[in-house]
């Protein structure tokens, strides 16, 4: 997803703008640029493509002591990466950054013919299109932007400065998240807190539909329709270190080890080993609405719909006379897909701005249906538009490969699952092995990190050469194997994909040769021994295959072995996919490719 930046206040402007586009960093992106502006009106306009540090080469010979300006990092929509689609774009006085996309901007460029266009951005056409209402300051700027933002069709997260006003900024939002940082006698903007870290702890969450004017020393809030709007200032949860590294290479290796940590915190106060019951109070359903579920659809794009298809598996072991329906969002929405009474549906994501993922939601809760989010991001689009919701807690997960949220948001599920079932009357008896393995679950977790890393890294160096591999598991390893592959493919680049095992002899099985290697998750249990059979097809094809197993008998002529030496009786999956995390981490570190930062790939995508 892009990102935005924007400071107003009596420090250097350049100086925030470059610091909280680094913030911005991780959620990908193919072009920078900054614009500030001196007190004159003077503006220095900043573009690079590729990485900050080629923008920082411009800003060298370009140092300016300007006290406002807004920064961009973009993630290419309309228009490959290039310095000219860079954002700023300017617009006679104006400078544009912007996050979404207008959808009806071919018909508004027909209508902007005074304007030489020099881009192939729809961002221009939004630059274009306010200053065709601002006319060079005979208009406010924020009269402007309102008028030209009830012409633009489409989502948008925008800030906005003229040369004409250099002591104020305009921001608008709808459907792609911009937060106001609120310091003393300076006031900042971002697409994501994570950038006013360190400089302020006030934060005001815009709301989609709202437009603000922002100065050094004031915010003035109202809608569209210029409604007045009383500005929310609330706390930035989320503290400087919980963004650095801590020590570690990369931030996808820190996010896998500290997933005991991240997971203590989405149990606290959630799981009572006493009595051997869990309890959610974010999303607010009584007794008896748990009760009445009968219906449950599970709704998540890329590892948050692998979390909900995982977690499906367990609440249906635990829950009875429900159905649940996991789907992928960007399918779902489209889909004429009957929800029947009594149907509760979880809204899954990580960022909680997730376009197909939000557009799912909107659609659902047009029908009546109540929505719970799983979500991390506090204060996240998703968070606040669904009817309750439980927060996972797991810090900012920064890498673009998401894992310590995938681990929280599955055991997040399972307990709202067992919340149902407590409703239902099933027994304590049924539930307390549940509570009991969650409870204990962080520190098999950092047990099962420990034991296995070395092997695992050793492992992942083995197989660097590939280019193909195979993830094969059954029941709660299947959803676990397709978590393992996206994980492999999305930062390492290799062709993995998932199979249950069973699928195997209808067609995957052809794929067997040396190209491949086989991933193969394989947890004890009553299907461990037709999982087997499976392996051993596998290898009569000659077969690379790399077991992950808790099985201590385990004996076939794999290539590899990773034994699983702390126990989960249930959750088993749970703990080989953090095998799958480190074997990912390493093959892409094997690989020298970026492992936070993989090509084409963004953090938050927040466009469909
Ligand atoms: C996972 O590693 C990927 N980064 C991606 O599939 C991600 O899970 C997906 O885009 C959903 O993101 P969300 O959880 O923020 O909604």
């Amino acid at each position: 997803m892009c990102g935005i930046v924007g400071y107003v206040g009596s420090k250097n402007a350049q100086d925030f703008l470059i610091s909280g586009l680094k913030r911005l960093e991780y959620r990908g992106y193919d072009s920078a640029g900054i614009v500030t502006l001196a007190e004159d009106g003077t503006a220095t306009l900043l573009r690079a493509k590729g990485k900050i540090s080629n923008l920082e080469e411009k800003l060298a010979k370009n140092k300016r002591n300007d006290k406002i300006g807004i920064g961009h990092t973009r993630w290419a929509t309309h228009g490959e990466p290039s310095e000219k689609n860079a954002h700023p774009h300017q617009a006679g006085e104006i400078y544009l950054v912007h996050n979404g996309i207008i959808e009806n901007y071919k018909e508004l460029k027909q209508q902007l013919k005074e304007h030489e266009f020099k881009s192939e951005t729809d961002s221009e056409v939004l630059a274009a299109l306010i200053n065709s209402f601002y006319k060079d300051g005979k208009h406010p700027l924020i009269n402007a932007v309102v008028q030209a933002l009830k012409l633009a069709k489409g989502t948008y997260g925008i800030a906005v400065v003229s040369k004409l006003s250099p002591d104020e900024i305009v921001v608008a939002r709808s459907g792609s998240p911009l937060v106001i940082g609120v310091g003393h006698g300076e006031t900042m903007i971002a697409s994501d807190a994570s950038a006013l870290l360190g400089h302020t702890k006030q934060a005001i969450y815009l709301n989609d539909g709202e437009v603000a004017m922002i100065k050094k020393d004031s915010v003035e809030i109202k809608t569209l329709n210029a409604e007045p709007v009383s500005a929310k200032v609330e706390e930035i949860e989320t503290n400087l270190s919980a963004i650095q590294k801590g020590g570690y290479d990369h931030f996808l290796l820190k996010e896998i080890m500290e997933q005991p940590e991240s997971l203590n915190e989405t149990l606290r106060g959630r799981v009572n080993t006493e009595d051997g019951t869990v309890r959610l109070g974010g999303p607010g359903l009584t007794e008896n609405q748990l009760r009445q579920i009968k219906h449950l659809i599970i709704v998540g794009c890329g590892t948050a719909y692998h979390a909900g298809l995982l977690a499906s598996y367990y609440i249906e072991k635990i829950t009875p006379e429900i159905t649940i329906e996991p789907v992928i969002a960007s399918e779902y929405r489209y889909r004429q897909s009957y929800i029947p009474e009594d149907s509760v549906a979880l809204i899954v994501s990580q960022s909680g701005e997730t376009a197909d993922t939000l557009a799912c939601l909107r659609e659902i809760k047009k029908q009546g249906v109540t929505t719970i989010g799983i979500v991390n991001a506090i204060g996240s689009t998703i968070a606040r538009e669904v009817d309750g919701g439980t927060y996972v807690h797991v810090g900012p997960e920064i890498s673009v490969a998401s894992t310590k949220a995938f681990t929280s948001q599955v055991i997040a599920m399972v307990m709202f699952g067992m919340t149902i079932a407590q409703a239902k009357g099933v027994r304590t008896s049924v539930l307390r092995p549940y509570v009991d393995e969650i409870a204990k679950l962080p520190e098999v977790i950092r047990e099962t990190l420990e034991s296995v890393h070395e092997k695992v890294k050793d492992v992942a160096g083995k197989y660097a050469s590939y280019e193909h591999g195979i993830y094969l598991g059954r029941d709660t390893a299947y959803p676990t194997a397709m978590e393992g592959a996206l994980k492999l493919k999305e930062i390492s680049y290799v062709d993995a994909n998932a199979y249950a095992f069973g699928e195997l002899k209808h067609g995957p099985l052809a794929l067997i040769d040396d190209r491949f290697f086989e991933f193969a998750l394989l947890p004890k249990g009553e299907l461990y021994d037709k999982a087997i059979s499976n392996v051993q097809e596998v290898l009569a094809r000659g077969g690379h295959v790399i077991a992950v197993t808790n099985e201590k008998k385990f004996d076939l002529p794999v290539d590899d072995v990773i034994n699983l030496t702390a126990e989960s009786e249930i959750f088993a999956p749970i703990l080989m996919n953090l095998v799958s995390q480190l074997f990912a981490y390493y093959m892409t570190v094997a690989k020298g490719y970026d492992v936070d930062q993989p090509r084409n790939l963004a953090k938050s995508v927040t466009v469909e």
